[in-house]
């Protein structure tokens, strides 16, 4: 697919929702007490594949064009699937099932496509190991058996920042039989704890320690599900870095875990404005609006980096169109995503004409406020294919990706929204 460069950008858009609490909702709905219905879920091949996991251990799920209903079994109420567990690309569904799997009185199999089978998953094997499940899998790789058990409570010290690790415990500390300390090595995303905390469950959090106590039982809710900053950012970008442009973003959700890439942006100089800003199912959100603005380049590292680490590879694209030097360390989680997202941003942005470097821990980005354009491989990585799409089209020869159809994992209207934001007519 050919990204053409654009002359303008003006639109009011919302964007589909967020898909870390789409995952979440499926997944803390299946084991609540009653029927859920979850609104703006996020039809991805990501969070579709959470749905298909849990209706395999017998969960009713209906899906309607507008709405999800899940009729939750509670917490001891799933079964012993007929087949493995097939989490297609989604690493979420793959660590947050675990720890569910790990308190259930079955065993199962569990596994992913060629990407989850390359991703590291001892990190979520050590601390469920400790709490009494019996998992295992070749060098700790998916797939992985996994024998559930009566669980007993832990403290555990992280050795990664990992909300995916984080939440695999906290699902596994419903069924532990005390309470369960978890300190984190820098703040992640906190969906989970205000998931189980807006359906009845007795989450703690203060500082970097976050206390669960054991629950009977989850309360079935209406989920309202915003949406995602991390598609957002995408549009955020190229509003930044258009000649002409306003873009408003609306429904955006705004948890403080997750809005690194607005301070990055306001940092380099963005014009942006946040308003109307308001609560939703225990989340907040706003409507964000994007114009024109002169980047400078900055330096990015430290505790932000879970904030924005899924932004990174559109971060680089603005860091691009930015005066001077771009620096992100800090960042080597990167390649463990679902690609390696330090070697597919570096070379793929150096062949369309950047002047950047990869690091041990992340990039180096000189700005040159202007890429040639090109052929670029995704990888089969949809932040990758969507981060070039903005980059095609501020480029002065437009940008080829060669499988767009990736974005469906998270964003499966992408291009049709892209489509109408852009203005070519002078
Ligand atoms: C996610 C957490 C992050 C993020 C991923 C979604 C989640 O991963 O990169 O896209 O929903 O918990 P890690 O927590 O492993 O960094």
């Amino acid at each position: 697919m050919l990204i053409k460069p654009v002359k303008r950008i003006r639109k009011n858009i919302a964007i589909p929702g967020d898909k870390s609490i789409s995952h979440r909702a499926i997944i803390l709905s299946s084991i609540a007490d009653g029927e859920s219905k979850i609104h703006n879920f996020l039809m991805g091949d990501d969070c579709l594949n959470t749905i298909k996991c849990f209706r395999k251990m017998g969960v009713p799920i209906e899906v309607n064009p507008e709405n999800i209903f899940v009729k939750g079994v509670g917490l001891r109420g799933l079964k012993k699937p007929d087949e493995i567990l097939d989490v297609g690309n989604s690493g979420t569904t793959f660590r947050l099932i675990c720890g569910i799997l790990a308190g259930q009185d079955f065993e199962t199999t569990i596994t992913g496509d060629n990407s989850i089978q390359g991703r590291p998953m001892d990190r979520i094997i050590r601390p469920l190991d400790q709490m009494g499940a019996k998992i295992s899998g070749i060098d700790n790789r998916a797939p992985l058996k996994i024998q559930g058990s009566k669980l007993k409570a832990i403290n555990y010290n992280m050795p990664v920042a990992s909300a995916q690790v984080k939440s695999a415990i906290l699902l596994a500390s419903l069924y532990a039989d005390s309470e369960t300390t978890i300190v984190e090595l820098e703040e992640t995303r906190d969906h989970t704890e205000r998931m189980l905390n807006y359906m009845g469950a007795n989450i703690q959090q203060s500082g970097l320690s976050i206390i669960s106590s054991p629950t009977k039982k989850l309360y079935a809710k209406d989920i309202h599900v915003p949406g995602d900053i991390s598609s957002a950012a995408f549009f955020m970008v190229l509003g930044a870095i258009t000649k002409d442009a306003e873009i408003t973003i609306e429904n955006v959700g705004l948890n403080p875990t997750r809005t690194g890439i607005i301070d990055v942006l306001k940092q380099m100089g963005a014009e942006i404005r946040v308003y109307n800003e308001r609560i939703l199912s225990g989340e907040p959100v706003a409507n964000v609006t994007v114009s024109s603005s002169s980047l400078k380049g900055i330096e990015i590292g430290g505790g932000i980096i879970p904030r924005l680490i899924d932004e990174i590879p559109v971060i680089a694209v603005a860091a691009a169109f930015a005066e001077g030097v771009t620096v992100i360390r800090n960042a080597e989680e990167l390649k463990i995503k679902e690609s390696n997202r330090i070697k597919s941003v570096v070379t793929q942005l150096a062949k369309i004409g950047a002047n950047i470097k990869g690091t041990e821990d992340g990039m180096i980005i000189h700005g040159t406020k202007e890429l040639k354009g090109g052929k670029i491989e995704c990888y089969g990585d949809h932040r990758i294919a969507m981060a070039f799409a903005i980059a095609g089209l501020v480029s002065e020869e437009g940008v080829t990706i060669d499988d767009p159809r990736c974005v469906n994992i998270s964003f499966p209207n992408f291009f049709n929204i892209l489509h109408g934001v852009v203005q070519n007519e002078s």
